[in-house]
């Protein structure tokens, strides 16, 4: 059966992986690499046993109506309460309705982009995904600026937008959403208690500025369903990180994804420091307990389906 297939060469490939020494085991060669389109297709039939990104990567208008009391994803015994701002916002139908595309990037946040002259590289793709509404003016060369979907975890507005305290913090977050245009903004507003007021803010600001950028919210099973594909497949994973969420999705529209900026360690393969961000100084936390994340295992997982032909991981220069 197809599936079990696929877990257990992934789980065998890993194991050699990880048995060889030192850094050997995040190597991946970006020469001579090719799309396996048997395994591509072969993903994603098994991931849509658990998800279809389509409909699941947001809810709809028709699913609620203002006022609908729902229970958090992570946190059950709390509740939210539809808003009309919140309502207002969702899509009639999933932004992602019939879109297919012939190559996706996938941006993970990693400094390892710094340097790497791939801005061109990543625009050049016919879909460009990105995470956490990282900057990329600054960055452009780098990181490129295309962005047509991309992710806002509701805690961004404290860590990047000063808790839209002041009239010049929610200024810059209404212009960084409207270079957005007509983009997906994708914001996870189900998860867990705790953000529920940033997400109104969000939500009224949009309003108000009358932007164009398209809200999505995601259903409150896809992480569950997502969770489960990779457990299924022997990759003990708490929680998806946003980077692997996005991989898990682009699998249902995209016939080729590239990864760029994933490489969730403090340095790279010569021993030269890496940021965890490449645009702030935030400091590496999954190594804790703490965080909900397993960056390097899922890293693991991802080199061995790029060693697989089954995406293309770049975590070196472009040109
Ligand atoms: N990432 C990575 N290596 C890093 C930093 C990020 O591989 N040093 C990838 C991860 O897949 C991560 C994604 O890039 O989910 C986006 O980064 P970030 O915005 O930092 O996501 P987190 O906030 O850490 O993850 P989450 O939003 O799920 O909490």
């Amino acid at each position: 059966d197809g599936e079990l297939c696929l877990s257990r060469s992934l789980v065998n490939s890993s194991d050699k992986i990880i048995r060889k020494s030192g850094s050997s085991i995040f190597q991946h060669s970006v020469e001579g690499w090719k799309i396996n389109s048997s395994l591509v297709v072969e993903i994603r039939k098994n991931i849509l046993r658990f998800l279809d990104a389509e409909r699941d990567v947001s809810v709809v208008k028709s699913s609620f109506k203002p006022g609908d009391v729902i229970h958090y994803v992570l946190d059950r015994r709390r509740t939210l309460n539809i808003s009309h701002d919140l309502h207002s916002l969702l899509p009639e139908v999933s932004p992602m309705k019939n879109r297919r595309f012939k190559t996706c990037a996938v941006v993970g946040n990693s400094g390892i982009l710094l340097d790497s002259e791939c801005g061109k590289e990543i625009d050049s793709h016919n879909f460009v995904i990105r995470c956490n509404l990282a900057p990329v003016v600054e960055f452009a060369a780098d990181v490129g600026t295309k962005s047509d979907f991309i992710t806002m975890n509701p805690s961004v507005v404290q860590r990047a937008f000063g808790g839209f305290r002041n009239e010049s913090d929610r200024e810059k977050f209404v212009h960084r959403l409207s270079m957005l245009n007509d983009s997906v903004l994708w914001i996870p507003a189900f998860m867990v208690k705790g953000g529920e007021k940033h997400v109104e803010w969000v939500n009224a600001l949009i309003l108000k500025n009358k932007l164009k950028v398209r809200t999505a919210y995601p259903s409150l099973r896809l992480i569950h369903a997502v969770r489960g594909y990779w457990l299924t497949n022997k990759v003990p994973i708490k929680r998806p990180s946003t980077g692997l969420l996005m991989y898990t999705l682009a699998t249902r529209f995209c016939d080729e994804i590239h990864l760029y900026g994933f490489w969730p360690f403090p340095k790279d393969l010569n021993g030269k420091p890496v940021k965890y961000h490449y645009y702030d100084d935030l400091k590496y936390r999954y190594f804790s307990n703490a965080s909900p994340h397993r960056m390097p295992l899922e890293f693991k997982t991802l080199n061995v389906l790029h060693n697989r032909g089954a995406l293309k991981l770049t975590t070196g220069k472009c040109v």
